[in-house]
């Protein structure tokens, strides 16, 4: 990773560990995506989940992407950032009944129901503000996702969206429910997908039940088919940007549908994974029996991603060095045998004071970190202000 002298000088002058956004590929990435999809009429909600850092989501809602939310906080922030209610959606298995109403009173674009009893619910609460709900109907397409299985989400063992055998009744709850309206069919089959046969995969069920809903009378106005796409956190130098273009023609290609149909997604970590790394620094080297392991002041606690899916992050050193290369464990200072980046990463003999960076850690990252061991809030630094700011 490169970073120019002035970027460097920051570096080592802040405090670690922190966040390192670099919005100049952040905008590239999003440029990218964005001209990919509107060459295709397709509509893109940011998955906020991924990262809702204020500068991130800042630019992402400049370029004109919708949002979408899995709670009623996210919901709120969406909007308070500038997001238009109308491009925003809402899922999740679990939504209260206060986030239920926010969103409702926002007259967001539509909630992506994950069960019939949920479905009863949103009509019940619609009915009593006199409001319509528009809804989208998640159906677990029961289509394998290849990926880690904490992050598939598609298969019938899974907790999310409707089965298919529950569609029937499904559809019986929505023709008598007087206060939502069907405008749509949501899948989303898993993350960090990059077979982009899955998607093809997707694209057969999405049509085989848009048929059936249409067979059966119901008009499906918009075919939502998630997010999942991956990054390449093994080269991230590499392969900065996803291939939207291939992606995208694969839904262009295999999605029937009518020029009245809209197609919409919910990307989130190919957007921003790579724009973000980790900035750590070494507090102590020390050579077990077997072992060499750099201790670093990062920890799970930053980045949780490899104590629970054992995610693979790159490893690297920030900045030159002339020393041979050693194979370390990296860990970091939570009192957990899991608080571990990699293990034997050939970096450069370091020494305490050297500053390592862990890349392709924009999305999922800094919005899973933990307060556990009473450690300080997250800290980030973005590549052009260089401002150092506490996130929470
Ligand atoms: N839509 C729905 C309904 C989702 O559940 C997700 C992610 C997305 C969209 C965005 O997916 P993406 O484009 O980012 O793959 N914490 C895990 C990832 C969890 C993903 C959850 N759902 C990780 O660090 O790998």
């Amino acid at each position: 990773m490169l970073f120019d002298n002035h970027q460097l000088e920051k570096i080592k002058a802040s405090e670690t560990p922190l966040y390192y956004y670099d919005l100049n590929l952040l905008d590239e990435t999003l440029e990218q995506a964005k001209r990919a999809a509107d060459k295709r009429n397709f509509h893109v909600h940011y998955a906020l989940k991924a990262n809702f850092n204020d500068r991130v989501l800042s630019l992402i809602q400049s370029k004109g992407f919708g949002a979408d939310c899995v709670s009623g906080n996210e919901v709120q922030k969406a909007i308070d950032m500038g997001f238009p209610a109308d491009q925003i959606t809402f899922a999740g298995v679990g939504k209260s009944d206060k986030e239920i109403i926010l969103s409702l009173q926002h007259d967001i674009f539509a909630f992506n129901v994950e069960s019939i009893q949920e479905m009863e619910v949103i009509d019940e609460l619609a009915g009593k503000l006199g409001v319509v709900a528009k809804v989208s109907l998640r159906i677990n397409p029961n289509v394998d996702a290849n990926t880690h299985h904490y992050i598939t989400t598609g298969l019938d063992e899974n907790k999310f969206g409707v089965p298919t055998s529950e569609l029937e009744h499904a559809a019986a709850v929505i023709r008598e429910a007087k206060n939502v309206e069907l405008v749509g069919l949501h899948f989303h089959v898993g993350s960090q997908i990059t077979d982009l046969n899955v998607f093809k995969s997707l694209c057969v069920k999405v049509n085989e039940w848009k048929n059936w809903f249409e067979e059966r009378g119901t008009q499906i106005k918009v075919l939502n088919v998630g997010g999942g796409l991956g990054v390449d956190y093994q080269h991230p130098d590499e392969n900065p940007i996803p291939d939207f273009e291939a992606y995208f023609d694969i839904f262009d290609r295999f999605l029937e549908r009518t020029a009245q149909q809209e197609v919409h997604f919910e990307l989130g970590r190919a957007l921003v994974a790579q724009c973000g790394s980790l900035i750590t620094k070494v507090l102590y080297t020390k050579s077990g029996v077997k072992k060499h392991f750099l201790v670093v002041d990062a920890g799970m606690t930053e980045l949780m991603r490899p104590a629970l899916y054992q995610a693979y992050h790159k490893i690297e050193r920030v900045g030159d060095s002339e020393e041979t290369p050693i194979l370390y464990d990296v860990v970091g200072p939570i009192c957990e045998s899991s608080d571990c980046f990699g293990k034997e990463v050939p970096l450069p003999k370091s020494h305490r004071g050297d500053l390592i960076a862990i890349r392709t850690a924009g999305a999922y990252g800094e919005v899973m970190a933990s307060r556990y061991n009473l450690r300080n809030e997250v800290r980030y630094l973005y590549s052009d202000t260089l401002n150092l700011s506490s996130s929470l």
